[in-house]
């Protein structure tokens, strides 16, 4: 990580809640705040009694303390696991070539040229329907199973687990785990930058400063879908890493720019190895799976620059709160010297 200090906006403790029962994103200030703006709303979508009201106000409650803590608990998990992990795989935790499927490492390369345009990238990448949605192969079947060998390692472990973030129950922080350093600063600087450069300019596809990648599961009994959604981040990598399983389809709607009315979506399949890029404030979600289980590898990443202008989850000018590590992506506007006089 470079000494830049990052920030979250200040919405991040009171915007977006998802209450996945009655499938709406919610500002939750306080109490009085909520019901005000909600309550008729949600008795409309089936929360008609006391109970289900308390239930949610519950839920909603947890929420807002897990991210007031969030900070704290990320560097207690992250030290607990460092000192008590036994890493099963240790070699993974450093990116190698060696790990890329040889169509990604052809793809970095003609990225790499200096006169590339999104047309040479056409044929190494595959159009998935939706649009801007491009796939391609980016693991081998080898490194795949290597990793989630070792995220079941860690399931399996009693070492305290983060939750990806208010959509995802299950799954696993990467940066708590240890990948950020070795493998995921390198994977997104000196790969992953060079592809979103050409295919999302306007999206500071050059300028990639952060990240946060987790882990999403889903698995009969647990996760089985992932309602529709955009990303807190400027442009996404999702990367399936198996395990077998029928259905969980990805489905792609519009821009979120766009009114809902509007949206007609596309579906795409997708196989164990290969990733696909969206641009973060494309809507989509995940159809249920029909049995098996699945993993996939996300990466949101962050352009300061583009965000720093405007916050994705609350459409402001970002209000800056300190945090700890990549936070949500934020810099400190720097003081242009030569214009002050
Ligand atoms: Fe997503
Ligand atoms: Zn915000």
């Amino acid at each position: 990580m470079t000494d830049t200090k990052f920030f979250v906006c200040r919405c991040f403790y009171t915007h977006n809640y998802f209450l996945k029962d009655y499938d709406i994103h919610v500002i939750f200030e306080n109490e009085r705040q909520f019901l005000n703006d909600y309550e008729m709303n949600l008795k409309q979508r089936g929360c008609n009694t006391k109970l289900k009201l308390d239930h949610v106000m519950n839920q909603l409650m947890v929420e807002q303390e897990r991210r007031k803590n969030l900070g704290r608990d990320y560097l207690m998990r992250r030290e607990t696991i460092k000192k008590n992990y036994q890493r099963l795989h240790p070699e993974i935790y450093t990116l190698k070539e060696s790990y890329f499927a040889p169509e990604f490492k052809k793809l970095i390369d003609l990225c790499s040229e200096f006169d590339t345009t999104s047309d040479k990238l056409f044929e190494l990448i595959s159009p998935t329907g939706g649009e801007r949605v491009f796939s391609f192969p980016v693991f081998t079947k080898e490194f795949c199973q290597l990793f989630m060998e070792e995220l079941e390692h860690f399931e399996k472990s009693d070492c305290p687990k983060g939750r990806p973030n208010t959509m995802n129950k299950y799954g696993i922080l990467l940066n708590e785990l240890g990948f950020d350093e070795g493998f995921l600063n390198p994977f997104r600087e000196k790969y992953l930058q060079k592809l979103a450069a050409i295919l999302y300019p306007e999206w500071g596809g050059s300028q990639l400063d952060s990240h946060k990648a987790f882990i999403v599961q889903y698995k009969m009994g647990e996760d089985l879908d992932l309602n529709y959604h955009y990303d807190n981040a400027e442009v996404t990598l999702n990367v399936s890493l198996g395990k077998t399983y029928t259905g969980g389809s990805l489905y792609f709607g519009n821009m979120r720019t766009v009114p809902l009315e509007d949206t007609e979506c596309s579906e795409y399949n997708h196989e164990a190895g290969i990733g696909i890029v969206h641009r973060g404030q494309h809507y989509h979600g995940a159809l249920p799976i029909h049995n098996g289980e699945r993993y996939n590898l996300i990466v949101w990443m962050r352009s300061s620059k583009v965000r720093n202008n405007l916050c994705p989850m609350c459409d402001h000018k970002p209000q800056l709160v300190e945090t700890v590590g990549y936070g949500d992506g934020f810099t400190q506007p720097t003081v242009n010297l030569c214009t002050l006089n």
